[in-house]
């Protein structure tokens, strides 16, 4: 098989339609009285006055939860370097853009939903210094800096947002199909925060990995790793699998127009790409889920779905042996999605 075979062409998507729970202050890591954000409006968070997270060591691991959110990746420096090689495969899917919505000029306000380690927020926070930019999460960001047109802010996204009506030109949503219950109503804030003509962008990768070649065999342990934790995924109230593929008709459900969807292949096992971007997207890709294997395994089959600590442990050495062997021909898909707030 060639490699052109194995993922799109280099320059083109396609648009088709047990635990211990300690409670932490985190005063520590993150610095509520930040002035970076003078000169710009500036929102009550609706989480900042709790001061606590409830977090829970699973095999050595550290999840937290807060509030009615049990999130099911680790909140620790492993993760961190994970979500950071995940911003490099976005940007890299991305060709070096930030988003891909038809926004002209400068944007004034732009915000970041469930923002992670923040690097999409510091780099468009940086490619736009007179636009305020916003990232959200419910973990404390641990940025040792932020340029000063960016605030992270603590904020559950399934409550209700503080946001005033009418403040943003972009909202941006990267990696969270596995971790919303309710994408409705996400939308529905989203479309009462925005601008009339902002836009909305959703960008996320759609389990299970697929094989177009017959090479996945079906008994991989990788396809029932994913579909076992999708499985735990569902037991908590998450979709996963739906998500990309729904978001157009979700999107136009919620108010939005103009939605334009694109779809990408990045591939992962088997025959590597000739071409540099997918080579590297790939690598990138194998490395960030040998490195998150353990992470995303732990809690969701320990806690949510009652496996013993060494079928897990197990289960995790076969996934990343067969990550680092399998001949099959497989990829991730991906989705980017925008719509518009009618003017
Ligand atoms: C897989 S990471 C993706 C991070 C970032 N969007 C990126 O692309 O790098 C998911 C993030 O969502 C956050 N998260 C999960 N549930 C959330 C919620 N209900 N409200 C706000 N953030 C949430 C997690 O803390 C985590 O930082």
């Amino acid at each position: 098989m060639d490699s052109a075979s194995i993922g799109a062409p280099a320059s083109s998507c396609s648009t088709p339609s047990n635990s211990a729970v300690i409670e932490h202050n985190h005063s520590d890591i993150f610095d509520d009285d930040s002035d970076y954000a003078s000169g710009f409006d500036s929102y009550p968070s609706s989480l900042i006055s709790s001061g606590t997270l409830a977090s829970r060591n699973v095999n050595g691991r550290r999840y937290f939860s807060r509030r009615q959110v049990d999130y099911s990746l680790p909140y620790d420096e492993e993760e961190e370097v994970r979500l950071d090689l995940l911003h490099r495969i976005w940007t890299l899917t991305l060709e070096g853009r930030m988003f891909k919505a038809p926004i002209t000029g400068s944007p004034d306000k732009i915000l970041d939903v469930g923002a992670g380690t923040g690097l999409w927020a510091v780099d468009v926070a940086e490619r736009y210094p007179d636009a305020h930019v916003f990232g959200t999460d419910i973990a404390p960001s641990k940025l040792p800096w932020t340029p000063p047109n960016l605030d992270m802010q603590l904020e559950d996204i399934e409550d209700d947002w503080v946001f005033p009506e009418s403040t943003f030109d972009l909202i941006h949503v990267r990696s969270m199909v596995c971790f919303v219950t309710d994408w409705p109503r996400l939308l529905t804030q989203s479309l009462a925060a925005l601008k009339p003509g902002g836009y909305i962008e959703f960008h996320d990768f759609s389990p299970p990995f697929e094989c177009e070649d017959g090479s996945l065999a079906p008994s991989s342990v990788l396809s029932l790793w994913v579909k076992t934790w999708q499985e735990g995924a569902a037991l908590s109230g998450r979709e996963c699998g739906t998500v990309g593929p729904g978001m157009p008709a979700m999107m136009r459900a919620a108010g939005f127009e103009n939605v334009v969807d694109e779809e990408c292949k990045i591939p992962l096992t088997g025959e590597k790409p000739q071409d540099k971007r997918l080579r590297e997207m790939c690598m990138c890709m194998l490395r960030q889920l040998l490195d998150g294997a353990e992470g995303r395994t732990l809690d969701m089959f320990i806690r949510v779905l009652g496996w013993g600590k060494e079928d897990v442990e197990d289960l995790i050495a076969r996934v990343r042996s067969e990550m680092l062997n399998s001949e099959a021909n497989t990829f991730s898909r991906v989705y980017i999605v925008y719509g518009r707030k009618p003017l």
